[in-house]
């Protein structure tokens, strides 16, 4: 399973890439918002950080305009992926930057029938808000699942990238669930190796080991 980033902030995603565990990274308009930095400047620092794939969010809401956005944001790095929403319009960039070789992030998807759609229209990824669906007392797990179910009953390769996860359980699920990537705030990805009775077995471990007065180097 792949794990990215959901985040515009450079420095963090640096220091946590430093694990060599960060596959990707995702940004979102509300996002870069939250930077309060030009988007250029912040996905170029986050390019040179992550090598794997990178979502920029195209904000037109007519296809020919979501299109040419697309194309400025594909300028800015190799490892670009140009997200869409879940509209027609977007539906028809989707097609269009893939049939260019861009690879596509399709955007707030809410239903199994839109992650079929945007698989037709050749998105590399699609991005279900579980979180988002929790939020509104509906089942953002089960949306996985049925994801999961759809695109392989007809070999479709575009992946599945859980998004809006709000807490670690959401990743296992997800990883459960068959989902190919998830994206996570850095909290989150924090706490994906953080385990209490780790800490409380290493420091019984560090306790004992010093008790014998040996030293292994
Ligand atoms: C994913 O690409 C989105 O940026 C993100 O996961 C949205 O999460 P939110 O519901 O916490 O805003």
């Amino acid at each position: 399973m792949l794990l990215f980033l959901d985040s515009t902030d450079s420095a963090e995603i640096a220091t946590l890439a430093e694990t060599g565990l960060v596959d990707g990274v995702t940004t979102n308009p509300s996002l870069i918002a939250k930077s309060k930095r030009p988007m250029r400047d912040v996905l170029k620092e986050i390019c040179a950080a992550v090598s794997g794939p990178i979502s920029a969010e195209a904000v037109a809401s007519d296809s020919p305009t979501l299109i040419a956005e697309g194309r400025v944001l594909r300028e800015i790095a190799p490892n670009i992926v140009v997200k869409l929403p879940l509209t027609m319009e977007g539906l028809k960039a989707c097609r269009a930057l893939t049939a260019d070789g861009v690879q596509t992030n399709v955007t707030l998807c809410f239903s199994a029938v839109q992650a079929l759609m945007a698989a037709k229209a050749g998105a590399t990824f699609i991005s279900p808000f579980i979180g988002r669906l929790d939020d509104a007392g509906q089942d953002g797990m089960a949306l996985i699942r049925e994801i999961r179910a759809v695109y392989d009953n007809y070999g479709f390769t575009t992946k599945i990238l859980a998004a809006s996860i709000r807490h670690v359980g959401h990743v296992k699920d997800s990883a459960l669930a068959g989902a190919d990537c998830a994206t996570t705030p850095p909290a989150i990805f924090r706490a994906l190796y953080q385990n209490a009775l780790t800490d409380a077995g290493l420091a019984a471990f560090n306790k004992d080991w010093a008790s014998t007065g040996q030293s292994i180097l």
